[in-house]
């Protein structure tokens, strides 16, 4: 933006007549002068007379108001000019006490992220008040002052999230807390997130112990402008209203008041294009980008007409100008004309982004960021013609594929666009991701290739710079409000967990459950090298081939081996690590299988009979393991979640619309062995992540799933050999509130069908399940309906003395009655193995540290549960070998390598009803770690059912 951009209104009017046709410039000085004229004789009204001239009129009684507003329309809004001079925050709260917190590894946020300041923080009057060296003559000025030493844990800016809706789409949903989007209309920019904010939310305090302190709270993308948005601390306060949650109100929340003295604060709006606003009104991105042009013009209206009022007013044309024009449903929209307002735009596609670029410049106003954009990265230099300035860019890390906007999302977006020079930041969209772990979202972001100091930047200063906040949070600084995270290991390390989080200077957790973390977990991880595939994302425009090629030889010898995992009865075993046998070793690889593995001097004889045809390939101190099993989500049966045409479907529900008569209604039962899809993009990205195999039953909403199926991952057809490990694996059945009948219902059919009263080949099946033949499995999240699962299968068992194979799936409050359960001789598989309580039957969640000791996986597995971790979307198929690995942290020792790889894979089997027959043996070689480090990289698939290996 040129200077001149800035000082000028964006609209230039059209040619007028004479006298008004002198140049701006002109008119402003004659303003000026006119103005100091009007201050000196406001009271010596006699001057002005409508003989002297035609136009300058008596000024009326409001001159000087209006004078005013005519100026405050032109202020940039920002804080207030001594905002930096502060003692005390606004939102301090007398009585908190001042903590000093010793010893501390500072990340600030200042030199583009690269600053980190080992020293002390001192925090009071709800600010930062000093960094680095706190003098004892400053300490000694307080009374009372709470010290905290930190032993050198990192301590980062509280985090921020851009893009949430927590407390407008709140948790646990219900009926009454969807209030995110407004479905009255396409552009609504009058419509408030705050007049919608629940202040009851479950998801407070839960995304407050993940760090996040500060969220834009943004209306949904129902509507291509569905409102303002608000941003919000996330801590309670005294009066317990929505209103005094607000990080800095805008003047204009309470009317159209203003103060003209001072800048007015920035706001916040929320613009969406492309499929939301187009599938809500049945319309078409022409029609969402028109309605936007329409809304854009009335806006635009209107600020011509201020202005061209404002314009008389300072020339003192008092005669001509009438009322300020004004339109309360239009105000918002006219100060984005004036670039008052931060823009945040949904918006996914290269074609939504060319539209709004367009806009951007027809309407000349700038936008903040634009927000999901999974394509934002195909087309950098499409983002720099913004108009004034290039948006900043708002992404997941790996949630992709979901709909045909999303489908060529890319995981190398972050580094891409940073490469670019555009601003990135991580958002949860919360609850579309949990923002208690928006952090993970960085983490990730920092694996794929996004630099460190951006990475942390990208949940901290620069969302804080994008919602134009950064004069007080998203840095540590002096003056700065006193948000501070202390974490339990470098921020960007996996797991890592706050030991404290302090908003407005309050310390939030009152008991935290502190992890001790591995010394290594002290710096962020070395990421592995992922230049090639970031290449190719682009190069394939977002759709880069995944197959993994096959090994030029048909024996491959690992070296430089750090450790070695194998599958043995039913369990993970280590067979070989480095610091057992104090150096690498090796594997050997024949067709697919492991010939042998460990110390080099054990595999010498291999080496030297096969040694002369085989290909070395060094993992640089990686590992060997048993390639992951994926179960929970639709994964194998459809590929984009949004889009019906690439879904297997949903099968018909016995205690809804039924199924079709020509499948044997009320006998019928559908296998998921028939629908299923290979080479899925999502499946292939699990594949190359080490996920070898997958558990899947048939989509449903209702009672009756049908037969699940196990499929290998990397498969590339059904009759390709080993792509069906197993093509029926167990029955599936839901027991949910989300039914259309009731859950005493859904366990009434379960009774009948359990005492052999179905027809047809369910009542086959069924008698299987009773004879411990088939396993059952079923989706239940509400600890009372497991309760009353647990006596069905003991009253079925008192009359077959035969024990029924049950594993409870989802299974959020099982660990209310985790002995129960073990009693009961059932498993376990939590589809998630980090707990929301999205729902109101998964609301007694146990939360994990910092909030409790102990996770649902420690409870589950004290009490001699077998549990498995599954993942709910497909998406997340890949992240299998994160969540474990998760697991293994916050099970703090009581959980080896071994055990949590077990959680992935042999438990999985055990409780889906895959046995070692059916098992699939491949095997996935990381280099550089093991398959849960974030350092490490997945290399290769020793692919027992191919016989082969496959590189990546
Ligand atoms: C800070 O903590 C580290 C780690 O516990 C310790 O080695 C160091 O001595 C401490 N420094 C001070 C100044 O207390
Ligand atoms: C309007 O809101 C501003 C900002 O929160 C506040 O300072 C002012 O007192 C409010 N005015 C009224 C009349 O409530
Ligand atoms: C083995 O791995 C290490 C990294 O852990 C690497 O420095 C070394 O070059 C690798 N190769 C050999 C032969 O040691
Ligand atoms: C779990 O199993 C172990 C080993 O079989 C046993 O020692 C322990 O007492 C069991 N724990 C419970 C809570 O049943």
């Amino acid at each position: 933006m040129s200077p001149d951009d800035k000082a000028l209104p964006v609209y230039t009017p059209p040619p007028r007549p004479p006298p008004r046709q002198q140049s701006t410039r002109f008119r402003r000085l004659l303003a000026t002068l006119l103005l100091s004229a009007l201050a000196l004789s406001l009271s010596a009204y006699n001057i002005w007379t409508t003989e002297q001239d035609r136009t300058l009129a008596k000024p009326p009684l409001r001159a000087k108001e209006i004078l005013d507003q005519c100026r405050s329309l032109e202020l940039e809004p920002g804080p207030p000019p001594d905002f930096h001079l502060r003692k005390a925050s606004d939102r301090f709260v007398p009585g908190t006490k001042a903590v000093l917190i010793k010893n501390a590894t500072i990340w600030t946020g200042e030199i583009s992220g690269y600053e980190v300041v080992k020293g002390d923080l001192l925090l009071d009057k709800g600010l930062i008040q000093a960094i680095g060296d706190v003098g004892e003559d400053i300490i000694l000025k307080y009374q009372e002052l709470e010290t905290v030493d930190v032993a050198g844990s990192w301590v980062t800016p509280g985090i921020v999230d851009l893009h949430s809706h927590l407390g407008v789409l709140s948790s646990p949903s219900l009926r009454g807390s969807s209030d995110g989007n407004s479905r009255k209309g396409l552009v609504q920019p009058w419509l408030r997130s705050l007049d919608g904010l629940n202040t009851h939310d479950e998801a407070y305090q839960l995304t407050i112990s993940g760090g996040v302190t500060t969220v834009n709270v943004l209306p949904g993308s129902a509507n291509s402008i569905g409102g303002q948005a608000f941003t919000i601390k996330l801590r309670p306060t005294k009066e317990r209203s929505a209103s005094s949650m607000l990080l800095e109100p805008p003047f204009t929340l309470n009317g159209t008041e203003f103060d003209p003295s001072v800048p007015p604060r920035w706001r916040q709006m929320k613009h969406a294009c492309g499929e939301n606003p187009s599938r809500v009104y049945s319309d078409t991105r022409m029609d969402t980008i028109w309605a936007l042009r329409q809304g854009y013009e009335t806006a635009r209206k209107i600020k011509v007409s201020q202005d061209e009022f404002c314009a008389k007013a300072q020339a003192g044309l008092w005669n001509e100008i009438g009322d300020f024009p004004e339109d309360l449903q239009w105000e918002a929209l006219v100060d984005v004309l004036r670039g008052r307002v931060k823009v945040q735009n949904h918006c996914y596609e290269a074609v939504d982004l060319d539209g709004i670029v367009r806009l951007t410049n027809e309407f000349k106003f700038p936008l903040a960021a634009f927000h999901h954009a999974h394509e934002t990265y195909l087309v950098p230099d499409l983002l720099k013609k913004a108009y004034g300035h290039p948006p900043a860019v708002a992404i997941f890390a790996t949630n992709g594929r979901y709909k045909r906007e999303a489908y060529r999302g890319s995981e190398f977006a972050a580094r891409i666009l940073a490469d670019n020079g555009l601003n990135v930041v991580m958002k949860s969209d919360h609850p579309v991701l949990d923002s208690r772990y928006l952090v993970y979202e960085a983490q990730q972001a920092h694996y794929y290739g996004l630099p460190r100091n951006l990475a942390l930047a990208s949940v901290t200063t620069t969302p804080a710079t994008t919602m134009g906040m950064d004069h007080r949070i998203g840095f540590i600084k002096s003056g700065y409000d006193a948000d501070v995270v202390v974490w339990d290991s470098h921020p960007l390390a996996l797991g890592a967990t706050p030991k404290q989080v302090y908003i407005d200077g309050i310390p939030q957790l009152d008991d935290p459950q502190t992890l001790e973390k591995p010394p290594s977990f002290q710096s962020a991880p070395e990421t592995p090298n992922f230049d090639k595939e970031a290449a190719d994302a682009i190069k394939y425009e977002g759709l880069p081939p995944l197959v993994p090629s096959k090994a030029k030889s048909d024996v491959v010898i690992f070296s430089n081996v750090s450790s070695l995992f194998v599958k043995s009865s039913g369990t993970i075993k280590q067979v070989f690590g480095t610091s057992a046998f104090g150096e690498r070793g090796v594997a050997v690889v024949k067709g697919g299988k492991l010939i042998c593995g460990g110390a080099s001097s054990s595999c010498q004889k291999s080496i030297q009979a096969f040694g002369q045809s085989s290909e070395t390939i060094d993992i640089e101190g990686g590992s060997i393991a048993p390639g992951l099993l994926t179960f929970g989500s639709p994964l194998g049966l459809r590929e984009i979640a949004g889009e019906a045409t690439t879904s297997d479907g949903v099968v018909g529900d016995p205690l809804g619309s039924g199924l079709p008569s020509l499948v044997g209604g009320e006998g019928a039962i559908i296998r998921a062995v028939d629908g299923l899809q290979f080479s899925t993009r999502d499946a292939l990205i699990a594949y190359r992540s080490g996920v070898t195999s997958a558990v899947v039953s048939p989509l449903s909403s209702g009672f009756l799933s049908g037969l699940g199926v196990a499929f290998s991952v990397g498969a590339s057809h059904a009759l390709e050999s080993g792509a069906i490990q197993k093509p029926i694996t167990a029955l599936h059945v839901a027991i949910t509130h989300a039914s259309s009948v009731s859950v005493s219902t859904q366990i009434a059919a379960l009774r009948r069908l359990l005492l052999g009263k179905a027809p047809g080949e369910l009542g086959e099946r069924a008698k299987a399940v009773v004879r411990g033949d088939l396993p059952l499995v079923v989706v239940v999240d509400s600890a009372d309906a497991m309760a009353s699962l647990i006596k069905l299968k003991a009253e079925v068992e008192a009359q077959t003395e035969i024990p029924i194979r049950l594993t409870f799936s989802g299974a959020n409050e099982a660990h209310l009655i985790a002995e129960e359960i073990a009693a009961a001789n059932i498993g376990v598989v939590l589809v998630q193995y980090r707990p929301f309580p999205s729902t109101w039957e998964k609301k007694r969640i146990l939360p994990g540290p910092p909030l409790s000791k102990l996770t649902s996986v420690t409870t589950l597995l004290a009490a001699n549960v077998t549990v498995g971790v599954g993942v709910e979307e497909a998406w997340n198929a890949r992240n299998t070998r994160f969540e474990i690995g998760w697991a293994n942290l916050d099970a703090q020792g009581d959980l080896t390598k071994a055990d949590a790889i077990a959680l992935g894979s042999v438990n999985l089997e055990k409780l889906l009803g895959i046995d070692e027959d059916s098992a699939n043996n491949d095997l996935v070689v990381t280099k550089a770690g093991s398959i849960t480090d974030f350092e490490a990289k997945v290399v290769g698939i020793v692919s027992a059912s191919k016989d082969a290996v496959y590189l990546l």
